[in-house]
């Protein structure tokens, strides 16, 4: 198979990069994507950057094994951990994600804004880099949200659960005084509409879906890696989407379906 058609790897913790891979696939429909939630070792929010390195690189070899031409790390958390080491071991190119902190200060009023993470990220050297870099002119408040990745991951979207977590998750950024808060955590796309029942439709939510697969373009692009298949394939045949989970609920597949949407 020609370089330019072999897949493109999407991973995270679970099933919360699915909302890029949506972006992804919207955005570059002829590509053939494969998708690993390392479910089984969920949350990746509350464990240590080690760890979560240490996962990262069996997903992340896993991927490698199946030949794909590009990685996407669909994951805040994992990114912070974890980035400098995958790109120092694998030769393909390597895309990440961070908080949406540079474009929430750049749109907020009120001068405050407002970042939902898990700990893990909020924790991370990667992060007060960010805020050193784009945070200054701001005021950022943050809130780790403990126990939302795992509602999400059950596929808990709209439960009595979810929603008192979220109530208590984003009330300190109102508090605080946010116009506009950051889902700095690729589950948390799926609970935006409750997340914005609470907040209130004058608050902007921002999260970095659409930026992740426009920069997978743009490397695709610069190093001539965009697939070829749109000119050969029939109209009716669509580019293939796997999902591969180590997930041992017993609902993983109609969560993902749910959350991927068909
Ligand atoms: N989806 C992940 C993120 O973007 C992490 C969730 C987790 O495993 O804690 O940060």
């Amino acid at each position: 198979m020609s370089k330019q058609n072999k897949p493109i790897g999407v991973m995270d913790s679970g099933v919360g990069g699915i909302s890029v891979l949506k972006h992804i696939h919207a955005l570059l429909p002829h590509e053939d994507l494969m998708y690993v939630a390392d479910s089984l070792y969920a949350p990746y929010g509350n464990k240590t950057a080690a760890e979560i390195t240490n996962r990262c690189m069996i997903v992340a070899d896993y991927l490698i094994a199946q030949d794909v031409k590009a990685l996407v790390v669909a994951c805040n958390t994992a990114t912070a951990a974890a980035i400098d080491e995958l790109r120092a071991t694998f030769d393909i190119p390597i895309i990440g994600m961070e908080p949406a902190v540079k474009p929430a200060a750049a749109a907020s009023k009120s001068g405050i804004i407002g970042v939902l993470a898990t700990v893990g990220t909020l924790k991370s050297a990667q992060f007060a880099a960010l805020l050193e870099n784009y945070g200054r002119d701001v005021k950022v408040v943050t809130q780790g949200c403990v126990g939302l990745v795992e509602c999400i991951e059950r596929g808990e979207l709209d439960t009595a659960e979810t929603k008192a977590l979220i109530r208590q998750y984003a009330t300190p950024l109102l508090v605080e005084g946010a116009d506009t808060i950051v889902l700095g955590c690729t589950h948390y796309p799926f609970v935006k509409h409750v997340i914005q029942n609470v907040v209130g439709d004058q608050i902007t939510l921002i999260d970095t879906g659409a930026a992740v697969a426009k920069q997978l373009k743009r490397q695709l692009e610069e190093k001539g890696l965009l697939s070829t298949s749109q000119q050969k394939m029939p109209s009716n045949q669509k580019s293939k989407v796997h999902f591969w989970t180590n997930s041992e609920a017993e609902n993983a597949e109609q969560v993902t379906a749910k959350l991927w949407g068909n």
